[in-house]
């Protein structure tokens, strides 16, 4: 088998790169791009030794088109993934995301053979703040308004101004993105729908809540929290949650998710779905500080700091029935077993830099998109 793998150079992908069948031939296509290659701009001697890598941005197929025919899945990671950088650099989105799978397709539809399947990594942030109920009926949030967050409002309510309660996100619920980064992911999953469909190309979608583990890239503050926060405990440095410290998200251990995609990507049967991927478990902000803290053996001191990124969203939690129903069984890794596997590797890395984090934290000040609670 043949497999093209954007993107293959980063976090997800070098796990996945792992989890291949080891006499499939892998082709990966990865700009290196300089935020999430902080740390080192070149493809890996064991990523060398395992494919063909050519270095170049999805959007220009004319430095990779050569190597990609015969190929039988397409597994398209390459994106650019920072919710709160996303709502400025709202051009770089649109281009490297919703261009990049574009472009992605010309060439597709140009080969000779088209591919069997093809993977798309999309996200949760595709639904937004998601599905509420208050018991009897079922509602979506319009987004939280500026105006209620600025009050310490943080929970979505309804139109009488009752606190509702989040449903876990299930792949019928309707998409409502709240951010750039996530109108640009709903894009490459509507781009890539409609022309799977009319080449009749297997297309899987994968939802991806927070993927976390080993081998994120430390130097990019862009990266996620877990980073930022193992960051902060172990080196003493100041810690600050968003809101009250009790936003949820669902942290999904990136071993876990390269084995789903290598699930999908191997099965025999058709398979065209769209499927969450996360644990089905919610954490607060406050229990995953806690955690690291505890593996890290130090208090856990954070301040509750009432500021919070516009575009991010209250809760998040994957409904994982339909992986378990389309793929069978799933035990994802404990958030403390995750943690402390992330944690082993932390300590190898060269840690993340206060100024580049307080730097994102400016820019994001700077575009009114770090606001706080006022009085
Ligand atoms: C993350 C990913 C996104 C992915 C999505 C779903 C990043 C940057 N974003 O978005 O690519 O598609 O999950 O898989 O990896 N927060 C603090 N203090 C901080 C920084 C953040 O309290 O110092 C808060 C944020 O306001 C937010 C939460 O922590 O409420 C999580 O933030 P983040 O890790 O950036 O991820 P998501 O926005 O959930």
């Amino acid at each position: 088998m043949k497999f093209l793998v954007t993107g293959g150079a980063g976090f997800i992908g070098k796990w996945l790169l792992e989890k291949l069948p080891i006499d499939a031939e892998v082709v990966v296509i990865d700009s290196l791009d300089e935020q999430a290659h902080c740390t080192s701009r070149d493809f890996s001697p064991e990523l060398k030794a395992r494919a063909t890598c050519i270095r170049a941005d999805v959007q220009f197929v004319e430095d990779y088109k050569e190597v990609i025919e015969g190929t039988d899945v397409v597994i398209h990671l390459a994106s650019q993934t920072g919710t709160g950088q996303s709502m400025y650099e709202i051009s770089r989105y649109v281009q490297q995301n919703a261009n990049g799978t574009a472009k992605l397709l010309e060439l597709i539809s140009r080969l000779e053979h088209k591919p069997r399947r093809v993977i798309l990594s999309s996200s949760r942030a595709v639904y937004g703040d998601g599905a509420y109920t208050d018991g009897q009926q079922v509602y979506y949030s319009r987004g939280r308004r500026i105006e209620d967050l600025q009050q310490g409002i943080w929970e979505v309510l309804d139109d009488q101004g009752q606190p509702l309660k989040s449903l876990p996100m299930h792949e019928d619920h309707l998409t409502k993105p709240t951010s750039v980064y996530g109108l640009t992911k709903l894009w490459q999953e509507q781009l890539m729908q409609n022309y799977c469909t009319s080449q009749n190309i297997n297309l899987v979608t994968l939802r991806f809540q927070n993927v976390y583990g080993p081998k994120q890239e430390l130097g990019n503050p862009y990266t996620g929290i877990i980073g930022i926060f193992t960051n902060a405990i172990a080196q003493d440095n100041p810690l600050e949650l968003f809101e009250d410290g009790l936003v949820t998200r669902d942290f999904v251990f990136v071993g876990d998710v390269a084995e789903a995609v290598v699930k999908c990507a191997l099965h025999e049967a058709p398979l065209s779905s769209i499927i969450n991927i996360g644990t089905g478990q919610a954490t607060t902000l406050i229990d995953v500080v806690e955690t690291i803290a505890e593996i890290v053996g130090k208090p856990a001191q954070y301040s509750i700091s009432g500021r919070f990124r516009v575009g991010d969203v209250r809760h998040a939690i994957a409904d994982m029935s339909r992986y378990e129903m389309l793929l069978g069984s799933w035990s994802p890794t404990s958030l403390k077993d995750g943690l402390s596997q992330y944690l082993q590797w932390y300590l190898g890395q060269k840690p993340l830099s206060q100024e580049s984090l307080q730097a994102s934290f400016e820019e994001m000040e700077r575009t009114g998109l770090l606001l706080s609670k006022r009085g």
